[in-house]
């Protein structure tokens, strides 16, 4: 089924140079980027989009992370878009994500992990909206 999903390049893969890398895996893997916006997340921002998690004990130092440099976030559109974006990013840490995948390439430790992508339809959709408006999703 054609579905959208939402990426971040972390500011960890911004700093490295990995944009062009990490969107061209993209496309190769038949996921389209269907909106893009290079931006830095204020701390609140960043708080707003990791709300799920703030009960644990990472996520101050997480918002900090994503709030300390430039991120690219995109609509990625394809067939089963969140799960073969899961596929294509590997493990949430680096150490246990599968060879060939984004983080193994990029990851440096489970917070600095070069990619975010939703992990579910539902979460795709609210997190869609979170960044994106309706003119620039083209609806
Ligand atoms: P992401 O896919 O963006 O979703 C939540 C993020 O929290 C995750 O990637 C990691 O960057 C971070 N994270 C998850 N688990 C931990 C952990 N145990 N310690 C620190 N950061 C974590």
């Amino acid at each position: 089924m054609t579905e959208q999903t939402l990426a971040i390049i972390k500011p960890d893969a911004v700093k490295k140079d990995a944009i062009g890398d990490i969107i061209s895996r993209y496309e190769k893997a038949g996921l389209k980027p269907v909106a893009v916006r290079m931006m830095r997340m204020s701390k609140s921002v960043a708080e707003g989009f990791y709300a799920v998690h703030r009960q644990r004990p990472f996520f101050d130092s997480l918002t900090t992370f994503m709030a300390s440099g430039p991120v690219v976030v995109l609509v990625l559109e394809g067939k089963d878009a969140v799960k073969r974006n899961r596929e294509l990013m590997g493990a949430t840490d680096p150490a246990k994500a599968a060879p060939g995948t984004i983080r193994a390439a990029h990851g440096t430790n489970i917070e600095f992990n070069a990619v975010h992508g939703s992990d579910s339809a539902e979460s795709a959709r609210v997190e869609i909206n979170y960044f994106f408006s309706s003119m620039e999703l083209g609806v």
